[in-house]
Order: C-alpha cells, then structure tokens, then sequence
C-alpha cells in the first residue's frame, strides 16, 4: 500500500468550524494510477500536499509507503518527502536560470538518503530519453519551449526513483499536443520505475492514462465551498 489514510481531517483555520478535509477512507495501492479530480477550491492541491508532507494533520491516520507522516515533525516529513516522493506543479517551478543538468542536480542534493539514487551519468541518461539534447540541456531553463521545460520538470521529479509521483495539475496550461507528449512520456517512466502516480486534473479526458479515477467529492465529507 502507497497510501493509507484512516479518519483524516484537516483544517487551515483550526479555530474555525470548517473542516476542509475530512476523509473516513482512501488507499492507493503500489504501482497504481490514480486521476483525482474536482472542482476549483475543493481540496485536492492541500490534500496533495498532506500526502508528501508539506502539511501536517494531527488527526487520523495518514501512511505514505509504510510511513506515519502524521507522526513525524516537519525535518522528518521533509527528509520523508526528498528522498520518497516526486512533485511535478503546473507551472513545473523550475530555476529559470539554471540549465537542465542543473535543475536535475538540485533535486538530488536536497536528497539526504545516504545512498543517492541518481548520479550525473543518470541525470544524462534521463534527460536524453526524455529527447533533450546535449545543447538544449546546457541552456538556462528559460530559453526552452513549453515542452522542453515540461520534460525537465518530469526528469527532476523522477531523477530520484521515488515510490510516490504527485502531479499537480500539470497538464492545465498545455494545448493538446504538449498534453499527449507530457503524458506518454510521463507514462513510458512512471510504468518503466514501478512508480505510484497520484495526479490531479480537471481534465477527464485523461481518464484511459489511468487505473482508477476518484473524485475528490467522493471520498471527501469535508466543507467544500
Ligand atoms: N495556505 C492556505 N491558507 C488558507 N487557506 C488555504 C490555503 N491554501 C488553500 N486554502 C483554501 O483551501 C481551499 C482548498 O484549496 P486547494 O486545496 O488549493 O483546492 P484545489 O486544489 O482543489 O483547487 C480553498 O478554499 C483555498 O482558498
Ligand atoms: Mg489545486
């Protein structure tokens, strides 16, 4: 199991009354694909962000591969999330003006796992299956296309091997020909590496990428709106 939540519930006015998220049950199992969707405002990004760690919930169970991410402090969740989880974010938030080898390199060295699970050569490797050529990967992020970034972001979020990839609408400011493109190759790895995907889109034209599609309403008896 990749994911095991139990009673979770969460809240960012915690004196308030209004509980954002409130989620009796939801796993995702190793090696599946998951399309969460829903509308503006729901949830689905704070959710998103509880399951890699960036935010906390103290209440109810939250497992992330074996892991209680609910019990760990914020060093702990952020050593959790360098080494076990990949985020690609609609705007992918690369550096513009680093290159692509660079952008890469960082998301290593924020890696703290004793054995790093990506080196230069593997760094070169990727970004060369991903069809970036030497040249275009020596210049500042910036000066690429649109789709040129969106393999990078998918290289330095899949460098690390993670168990876990979480894609944050990424696909939303992409016209269909970039869309088809992220995807398969987002998919020929993520199916390659064995990984877990968790990907969020209002688009569910995407639907046969994946295992399983959920809404977010449908799992979610929290406040939404
Ligand atoms: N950092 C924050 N502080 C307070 N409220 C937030 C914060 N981030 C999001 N929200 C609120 O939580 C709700 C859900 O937001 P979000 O998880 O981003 O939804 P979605 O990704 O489904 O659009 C929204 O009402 C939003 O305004
Ligand atoms: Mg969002």
């Amino acid at each position: 199991m990749t994911v095991n939540i139990e009673n979770l519930r969460y809240a960012y006015d915690k004196k308030g009354n209004e509980t954002l998220l409130d989620i009796p049950r939801w796993n995702i199992a190793k090696g599946e694909k998951v399309l969460l969707h829903g509308p503006s405002g729901g949830g689905k990004s704070t959710l998103l962000n509880l399951i890699s760690g960036i935010l906390r919930s103290s209440e109810g169970k939250l497992e992330v591969m074996g892991e209680r991410l609910d019990k760990m402090n914020e060093r702990e969740r952020d050593r959790f999330r360098a080494n076990n989880v990949g985020y690609v974010f609609q705007s992918f938030n690369l550096f513009p003006f680093l290159n692509a080898y660079e952008n890469v390199d960082l998301s290593l060295y924020f890696s703290q796992d004793a054995k790093p699970k990506g080196s230069k050569q593997e760094i070169e490797n990727l970004l060369s299956e991903l069809n970036l050529s030497k040249s275009d990967c020596a210049k500042p992020i910036r000066k690429l296309s649109i789709g040129q970034q969106q393999r990078v972001a998918i290289a330095r979020s899949l460098i690390k091997k993670p168990g876990l990839l979480i894609a944050d609408e990424p696909t939303s400011s992409l016209d269909e020909e970039n869309r088809n493109q992220f995807m398969s190759v987002l998919l020929d790895l993520i199916n390659e590496q064995d990984t877990t995907l968790l990907f969020v889109s209002h688009d569910l034209s995407l639907r046969p990428h994946f295992n399983r599609a959920e809404a977010l309403a449908g799992i979610n008896q929290g406040k939404t709106n």
